[in-house]
């Protein structure tokens, strides 16, 4: 038996939108695949999968919870609620910052350019990895460009406290944000794992069989 059986897993897919105005936004190409990959995997190994979606541009996987989060800060929400999971996989790309001052309304077009002031949001990640009990297990997502960007996982992986941190070069047109395959590399403070390029389910499979290993 799979030692997912009857653990809760909470996995977040997709990517945030933050408003701009009334219609527009600022968001990203994820299309949500890696992480629906990833809840359906948990779910035939017979965990309690809970789904934060936000904007997915494939179907939800079927005996799922799911909750939509649009923004990241709907995300924190919804993740808050299920904190305490056996295991969390953060898939979805987060914006890492919003409009200070959305618009209510639709703005129209004026001869002057429009300047829009960001603020940082809330890591999500991070805020799970300072409050981490023993036991749990952590996952999160770099999604890098250009060169060191996997030294830059490894930081990410100590500094946001996590177990695993999945690799992934996104500036490959063929594989990452919104292609049906990925080319990963899995990290753990104690070592790497290749997962040569594959479509996203069996890239899910290998990075669940990595956190059973930690179960
Ligand atoms: N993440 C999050 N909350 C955010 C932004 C990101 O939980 N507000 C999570 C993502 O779900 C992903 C991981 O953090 O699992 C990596 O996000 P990334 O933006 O690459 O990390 P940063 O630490 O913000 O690194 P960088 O300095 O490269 O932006």
């Amino acid at each position: 038996m799979s030692s997912l059986a009857g653990k809760r897993v909470l996995v977040t897919a997709g990517g945030t939108r933050e408003p701009l105005d009334a219609v527009r936004f600022i968001g990203n190409r994820s299309s949500g695949r890696m992480g629906v990959a990833l809840a359906a995997e948990a779910r035939r190994r017979g965990a309690h999968v809970f789904l934060v979606a936000s904007n997915l541009a494939v179907p939800p996987p079927k005996g799922v919870d799911l909750a939509e989060a649009p923004t990241a800060a709907d995300v924190r929400r919804e993740v808050s609620e299920h904190a305490d999971a056996d295991v969390v996989l953060m898939a979805a790309a987060v914006s890492d910052y919003r409009p200070v001052a959305p618009e209510s309304t639709k703005r129209s077009k004026e001869d002057e350019s429009w300047r829009v002031e960001l603020e940082p949001t809330v890591d999500v990640l991070r805020e799970l990895g300072e409050s981490r009990t023993n036991g749990q297990v952590l996952v999160g997502f770099a999604a890098e460009t250009g060169e060191g960007g996997l030294q830059r996982a490894r930081e990410k992986l100590e500094r946001k406290n996590l177990n695993l941190i999945v690799f992934n070069d996104v500036s490959r047109e063929d594989v990452g944000f919104d292609a049906p395959e990925n080319e990963v590399v899995i990290l753990s403070p104690g070592g790497e794992r290749r997962i040569d390029k594959a479509p996203k389910d069996e890239i899910a499979r290998a990075i669940l069989d990595e956190v059973e290993r930690l179960l």
